[in-house]
C-alpha cells in the first residue's frame, strides 16, 4: 500500500511519502510480525523501567503496559491490521498503542531506539528457538538411547568407505549419533548462554542521557546482564550467526543419519523398516514405500546452511553501528529455525518408530570378511607375528576364501596352514562376529559392555 503522507512515526522532516517501491523494499512487517510477542514484552519492561526511574509517570507507564496487552491480544486473535506504511512490527505496535491509549503512547520510545528494540526482540526470539532446539535434541537423543538399549548386542557390519570393515553393534552405531547430537546440544547451550545479554537501553548507538536502569530491563526480560557496549549492542548479530552455524552443524548430522536410513531401508540392505507413519507410497509403483521424511531431512541442510551463508555475507563489511542491511537477518533465521525444528521432530519420530531387522543385520555382519582383522590380531597375539606380517598372511587367506567363494570361517585348517603352518584350530574362535564385537573392550569400543556403559552415562545426562 502507498501512503501519500509522510511516515507518522518519523516523518517530521519529510514533505512527501515514500515511493511505492521504496515502501516495498523498506518494509519488514511482512515477516517481523513474528516477533510481536517479543516486541510487546520488551516494551512493557521498558515502560516499567521508565516509571521506576522517574522518566515517565506511573500512570503513563500503567496505561502503556495495559494498552500493550490489548494490542497483543488483537495480534493473537488475528484482528490486528498490519500496515506496510508503518514499516515494521515496532512501529505497527506503537501506532496502534496510540490509537488505544492516546497521548501516553508517545512517551514509550523515550531513552530507546528501534535499533536496540529490534536487537532485543530478535534476541528474545532466537533465545526461544535455542530452547526449542534443546528440547528437540533431547527428545531425539532419548529416542536413540531407546534404540541403542534394545540392540546393545545386535551385530551389524561397520563400514568405512561404505565397504564392510569390522562388525559393530546396533547399539554402538546408535550411540555414535548420540555423541553427535550431544555435541549439538552442548553448542546450543553454549551459544544460548553467550547471547544472553540485553541490548535494551543501548538506544540508537550511544546510550541515552535519561537515567535509565538497564539492569532492571535485563532482569525483567530474563537476560543475565545488559550488554556492556552500546555500539556493539545494536551492531551485534553474532547470536543469529551462532544460531545458524549451530543449526548448520546439527543439520549435517541429521543429513548423515538420514542418508544411512535411506540406504538401510532399501530392499538391498533391509537393515531397518521405517514405520508407515514416516514413509510414503508411489502413485505408480504399488510396491514402493519411500523414505521421504529421511530424504527431506537430508535436504534441509541446504537451506539451513544457505541461511548461514546469507547472513554471514550480510554482516561482513558493515560499519558500526546499525545499518538497514541487518533487517535481512530475520527471514534467514526464521526459515532456518522452522526447518531445523521440523527436521529434529521428524528424525525423532522416525527413530522412535523404526524397527531394526536383527536377522538382516546379523547376516550382513558376517559377510564381506568382516572378521579379517580379528584373524590378523590372533596371528599377532597367539603366534607372535609382527602386525604387518599378520596383515599379509590374512590378506592371502582372504584371497583364498574369495577364490573359493566362501567366508573366512569356511576355510579348512589345511587351507589355513598352507598359508602359515603354525595356525591352529584355536583360530576359529575369533572368526565369529559375536567374538569379534565382544573382544573390542577398549574404552569406547563396540563391545556390548562398553556400549551399555555409554548408554548408562548418557541416560544420567539427559
Ligand atoms: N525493521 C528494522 C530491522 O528489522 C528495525 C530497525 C530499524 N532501525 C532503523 N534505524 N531504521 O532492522
Amino acid at each position: 500500500m502507498t501512503d501519500q503522507s509522510s511516515n507518522q512515526m518519523w516523518g517530521g522532516r519529510f514533505a512527501a511519502g515514500p515511493d511505492a517501491i521504496m515502501e516495498a523494499i523498506n518494509a519488514s512487517i511482512g515477516f517481523d510480525q513474528r516477533m510481536a510477542a517479543q516486541d510487546i514484552v520488551g516494551s512493557r519492561a521498558h515502560a516499567a523501567m521508565l516509571a521506576a526511574t522517574g522518566v515517565i509517570s506511573d500512570s503513563d507507564a500503567q496505561a502503556i503496559r495495559e494498552g500493550l496487552l490489548t494490542v497483543l491480544s488483537e495480534i493473537q486473535s488475528g484482528s490486528f491490521q498490519f500496515s506496510t506504511a508503518l514499516e515494521d512490527i515496532h512501529m505497527n505496535v506503537e501506532a496502534r498503542l496510540k490509537e488505544v491509549i492516546g497521548e501516553p503512547a508517545g512517551r514509550l520510545h523515550t531513552g530507546r531506539s528501534r535499533n536496540d528494540q529490534v536487537a532485543t526482540d530478535f534476541k528474545l526470539w532466537v533465545r526461544d528457538q535455542f530452547d526449542a532446539a534443546e528440547t528437540g535434541l533431547l527428545a531425539l537423543i532419548r529416542a536413540l538411547l531407546t534404540q541403542a538399549e534394545a540392540g546393545a548386542d545386535w551385530v551389524m557390519p561397520g563400514f568405512t568407505h561404505l565397504q564392510t570393515a569390522q562388525p559393530v553393534t546396533w547399539g554402538h552405531h546408535m550411540m555414535a549419533y548420540v555423541e553427535m547430537f550431544g555435541r549439538d546440544l552442548s553448542r546450543v547451550r553454549d551459544a544460548r548462554a553467550r547471547m544472553n545479554e540485553s541490548p535494551l537501553g543501548a538506544a540508537a548507538l550511544a546510550g541515552t542521557s535519561f537515567p535509565i536502569d538497564r539492569q532492571m530491563t535485563a532482569e525483567a526480560l530474563g537476560f543475565d546482564r545488559p550488554a556492556a557496549n552500546s555500539l556493539d549492542a545494536v551492531s551485534d548479530r553474532d547470536f543469529a550467526l551462532e544460531f545458524l552455524s549451530t543449526a548448520s552443524i546439527c543439520a549435517v548430522h541429521l543429513s548423515r543419519f538420514a542418508e544411512e536410513l535411506v540406504i538401510w531401508s532399501s530392499a538391498q540392505f533391509r537393515f531397518v523398516t521405517l514405520s508407515d507413519r514416516f514413509s510414503t507410497g508411489s502413485s505408480i509403483m504399488p510396491q514402493k514405500k519411500n523414505p521421504d521424511a529421511a530424504e527431506l531431512i537430508r535436504a534441509k541442510v541446504g537451506r539451513i546452511y544457505g541461511a548461514n551463508t546469507a547472513l554471514m555475507m550480510v554482516m561482513k563489511g558493515l560499519p558500526l553501528a546499525y545499518s538497514k542491511d541487518m533487517q535481512e537477518d530475520k527471514e534467514q533465521v526464521f526459515d532456518a529455525a522452522d526447518n531445523w525444528m521440523l527436521a529434529l521432530a521428524a528424525m525423532e519420530g522416525m527413530v522412535k518408530d523404526m524397527t531394526a531387522n536383527r536377522d538382516s543385520l546379523a547376516a550382513a555382519a558376517g559377510s564381506g570378511f568382516s572378521t579379517a582383522t580379528d584373524l590378523a590380531d590372533w596371528l599377532v597375539r597367539v603366534l607372535g607375528l609382527p602386525f604387518r606380517d599378520a596383515h599379509h598372511v590374512t590378506g592371502s587367506l582372504v584371497a583364498m576364501a574369495e577364490a573359493k567363494g566362501c567366508d573366512l570361517p569356511d576355510l579348512t585348517l589345511e587351507d589355513m596352514q598352507s598359508v602359515h603352518a603354525d595356525i591352529t584350530d584355536d583360530v576359529y574362535s575369533v572368526l565369529t562376529v559375536e567374538n569379534s564385537v565382544n573382544s573390542r573392550q577398549s574404552f569406547g569400543g563396540t563391545a556390548p559392555d562398553q556400549v551399555r556403559a555409554q548408554i548408562k552415562r548418557w541416560k544420567a545426562l539427559v
